[in-house]
């Protein structure tokens, strides 16, 4: 049976990480041990590297920054994600390859396969099983959004291009995602993503 690491997935403003943490805590309370991990970060590594993606003060060229958020997220791979499953728990995670897939490979335009095999070595076999995709409108969600990083500020038309990208990934593996609307109340959406979670597990 596939081991439970979920990835909470969406755009700029969905509510991943509220939804996210409000899974967690539903697992939590029904005996679970359950590790939470966010992207591109979640070891001293990865955390260097978010630096170097996020901050407004580099640009790193599209190229660089696929391979920027892949190489962080192999390493979050192999000293967290894989251990964590071997041993039973379940993991959560804000963002995840997908959103490499998304930002880099439709936002950025390097073409979703492209991203996807510069991705896979690092991985193999680390990954995500159930994907919960929140869905909101590009301009609504940059409203809700509060502060924004390099890549988060790049306007309504690339994130868009992202909410594409998502789509077209979530379409070629239907039976990997689930798309929720986060347009509806919160506790509407946290119940759906938990129903969705312990339909699979
Ligand atoms: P973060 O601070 O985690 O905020 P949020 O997830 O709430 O948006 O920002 C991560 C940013 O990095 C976000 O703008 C999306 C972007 N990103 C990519 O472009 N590619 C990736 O592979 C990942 C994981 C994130």
């Amino acid at each position: 049976m596939s081991l439970p690491y979920v990835a909470f997935e969406g755009i700029e403003g969905a509510g991943k990480s509220t939804v996210a943490q409000r899974v967690g805590e539903r697992l939590e309370a029904d005996g679970h041990e359950v590790v939470r991990v966010r992207e591109p970060g979640g070891t001293a590594v990865g955390e260097r590297i978010r630096a170097i993606l996020l901050g407004h003060d580099l640009l790193p060229d599209p190229w660089t920054e696929a391979l920027l958020f892949a190489a962080a997220r192999a390493q979050l791979a192999s000293e967290v994600v894989g251990p964590a499953l071997d041993s039973g728990a379940w993991v959560l995670s804000d963002r995840s390859v997908y959103s490499s897939l998304a930002y880099q490979g439709a936002g950025r335009g390097l073409g979703i396969d492209a991203v996807r095999s510069v991705n896979e070595p690092g991985l193999q076999d680390v990954w995500p099983n159930l994907v919960i995709l929140l869905a909101i409108d590009a301009a609504e969600g940059l409203l809700r959004q509060d502060v924004g990083d390099r890549i988060g500020d790049e306007g309504v038309e690339f994130q868009r291009t992202v909410a594409d990208g998502f789509a077209t990934a979530a379409a070629s593996e239907p039976e990997r995602f689930v798309i929720i609307d986060a347009g509806n109340p919160l506790d509407d959406v946290v119940d759906a993503a938990y129903r969705e979670v312990r339909s699979r597990w």
